[in-house]
């Protein structure tokens, strides 16, 4: 593991122009993470949570101050190599689960792991062992209808650790699951970042931010409250 941190963002600032006016969203944000922090970003909608996750995830580059994911400024690379880093780097966990609904669970988890290149017999083995870690190894020859809504979610963990990236980015990973089910993948999450994972969960909902051992607030793009969790 190296000092470096995680992620280093610096004076950063990232707008969209709107009918050639150039609307200013996230305002010169520096921060860092290191590796296995669990950190909640929150904001009220319109803040820029969405946008700062883009930046986060390498979903988009920032159009000016820099950012540095473990040490490679993001803004020097080429389309594919970001789209390398990605795959390489970030587990991502969204929402509304975004599983293909004509594969498998495990072939599902596989996805990122065939885009990374891995031979077949690989693959197998890592997305087996993720799916084995979220307790969902009996169910991998179902399909995404055939699972509930937090076995879907469960699923959708597994295939953002199947092949080991430092860190988890996760977009309201409870928001499409009654509190039940949320609490259970919070759960689930806590656990994968005590074995070392680091991660980002953006949240509107303030119990799973109390989770996290840190909380980071943005407000009109701006960074306002950043603090530790006494746990
Ligand atoms: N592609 C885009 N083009 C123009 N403006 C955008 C675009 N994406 C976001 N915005 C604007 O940026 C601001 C922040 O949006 P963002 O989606 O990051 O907010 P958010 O904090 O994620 O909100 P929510 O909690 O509702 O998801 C909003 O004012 C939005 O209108
Ligand atoms: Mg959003």
């Amino acid at each position: 593991m190296s000092t470096e941190p995680l992620i280093r963002i610096e004076h950063l600032v990232h707008g969209y122009t709107m009918a050639k006016e150039q609307v200013t969203v996230l305002q010169d944000l520096s921060f860092e993470i290191s590796h296995g922090e669990f950190v909640a970003i929150i904001g009220p909608s319109g803040s820029g949570k969405s946008t700062l996750m883009n930046m986060i995830g390498c979903l988009d580059v920032p159009n000016e101050g820099s950012y540095l994911l473990d040490g490679q400024d993001v803004r020097r690379l080429s389309d594919n190599r970001l789209a390398q880093i990605r795959n390489e780097k970030i587990g991502f966990i969204f929402q509304s689960f975004n599983l293909l609904a004509k594969l498998s669970a495990i072939e599902n988890v596989e996805l990122p792991l065939i885009y990374r290149g891995l031979p077949r017999r690989e693959r197998r083995i890592l997305a087996e062992a993720a799916l084995e870690k979220v307790g969902l190894h009996e169910r991998m020859h179902h399909r995404p209808s055939e699972l509930s809504g937090g076995q879907q979610q469960r699923v959708a963990i597994a295939r953002a650790l199947a092949g080991n990236p430092p860190m988890l980015l996760a977009d309201e990973p409870t928001g499409a699951l009654d509190s039940r089910t949320g609490e259970e993948v919070m759960h689930m999450i806590r656990m994968l970042n005590e074995q070392g994972h680091t991660i980002i969960v953006i949240t509107h909902d303030l119990g799973i931010a109390e989770q996290a051992k840190r909380v980071i607030r943005i407000q009109d793009g701006c960074l306002v409250e950043d603090r530790r969790n006494d746990l």
